[in-house]
């Protein structure tokens, strides 16, 4: 049995979270599930973000975490989303998020001639370091002579395990359609961010001697976020710091039907990862019924193979797909369906299946 930790947050996240899991349990997964209330209604009531051994608990107790999504707009500072999610982050040195790029049904692509074989790559982004560590400050803030400087920092550690987690995954991961994975594509800002594009580039070179029988290619941010729209086909595993990486797994979800449809995973191998969808909490489609479920039941399909349940991640995925073709959707993919309605079809499927 595998213990999960279920956090769904703020927002639409405890909308969609319900609906991924009844989909694992119709999936006849064996888990244990344990529910957690952080997020902006606890934090308000009580000013806990995350109670003090909250983080060891979660590293100690559970075999991974599914989470919706952390922001609302009673808490305008976000300091609880911040707290809990960056904490989880970096106190769980999850760090590396794996964004699988896929499309389910050629209706979902805003590309024309675009066909699901042509859209299926990985965006693995580095998740502890970067612009997104708050180091910096502001000087005279306030005043017309105001200094803001937000570091961007790249340590060899850091820079190295995730360059060589993108060349594992590519050694061991294989496509939907079963051919195995044979690129990883380094993207950064090299030209203009001298000092740590040198960095990458130096692990990348030293690393991808490591794997002969993988290809390598490297493209700056501007022109993979272009290439990306105008032929995505060329893309299979890209690796990029934790900026880009944001930036570049939302354009991602755009190809592959917006932020609904997009999971991922945030992992330390072989410890206690955490799963998401890649969307926030969303508070104008908050307690209405609609915001699409499937990001979320599918990063709960991702935490299934990531604990070995192979079998019961396809049931769902499958499931997906066939609701994506017959429209048994949200709204914002073209179904009629509510949150609720659109997860009951998803978990009909996988307990028939
Ligand atoms: N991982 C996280 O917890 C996370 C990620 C991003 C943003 N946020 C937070 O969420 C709040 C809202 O941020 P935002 O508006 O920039 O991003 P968002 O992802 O919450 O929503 C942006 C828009 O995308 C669409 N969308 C998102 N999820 C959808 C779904 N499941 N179904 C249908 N449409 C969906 C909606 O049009 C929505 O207005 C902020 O507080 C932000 O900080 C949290």
């Amino acid at each position: 049995m595998k213990r999960i930790a279920v956090i769904p947050g703020d927002g639409i996240g405890k909308e969609v979270i319900p609906q991924a899991v009844r989909v694992i349990e119709a999936a006849g997964a064996d888990l244990a599930l344990t529910h957690f209330d952080w997020g902006a209604d606890r934090y308000l009531a009580d000013k806990v973000t995350v109670p003090p051994d909250g983080f060891a608990t979660l590293a100690r107790d559970f075999d991974a975490i599914l989470v919706g999504a952390f922001g609302d707009p009673r808490v305008p500072s976000n300091i609880h989303a911040k707290e809990i999610l960056l904490g989880m982050r970096s106190k769980m040195d999850l760090y590396a998020t794996v964004r699988p790029v896929r499309l389910l049904d050629a209706s979902l692509c805003p590309l024309k001639g675009i066909e699901p074989k042509d859209i299926d790559f990985v965006v693995i982004r580095e998740n502890t370091e970067g612009v997104y560590g708050d180091f910096g400050g502001v000087f005279k803030h306030g005043t017309p002579d105001e200094v803001a400087i937000q570091e961007d920092v790249n340590t060899r550690k850091g820079v190295e395990r995730i360059i060589r987690y993108a060349f594992e995954y590519c050694a061991s991961n294989r496509k939907v359609d079963g051919s195995a994975r044979r690129r990883v594509l380094m993207c950064d800002k090299s030209n203009a961010m001298t000092h740590a594009g040198g960095l990458w580039q130096r692990v990348f070179k030293e690393v991808a001697a490591e794997y002969s029988q993988i290809e390598t290619q490297h493209m700056y941010v501007d022109a993979l976020a272009m290439q990306m729209v105008l032929d995505p086909r060329r893309f299979d595993v890209i690796v990029t710091n934790n900026m880009f990486g944001d930036i570049i797994s939302d354009l991602g979800a755009g190809l592959q039907g917006g932020l609904g449809m997009a999971a991922s995973g945030n992992l330390r191998p072989q410890k206690t990862s955490m799963f998401e969808p890649v969307h926030g909490s969303a508070p104008p489609l908050a307690g209405k019924n609609i915001a699409n479920p499937f990001g979320a039941i599918l990063s709960a399909a991702m935490m299934l193979a990531q604990l070995g349940m192979a079998g019961e991640a396809q049931k769902i995925e499958a499931a997906v797909l066939e609701a994506v073709r017959q429209k048994k959707t949200t709204a914002d993919i073209g179904g009629t369906l509510g949150s609720r309605e659109a997860g009951d079809w998803v978990a009909q499927k996988v307990s028939s299946r």
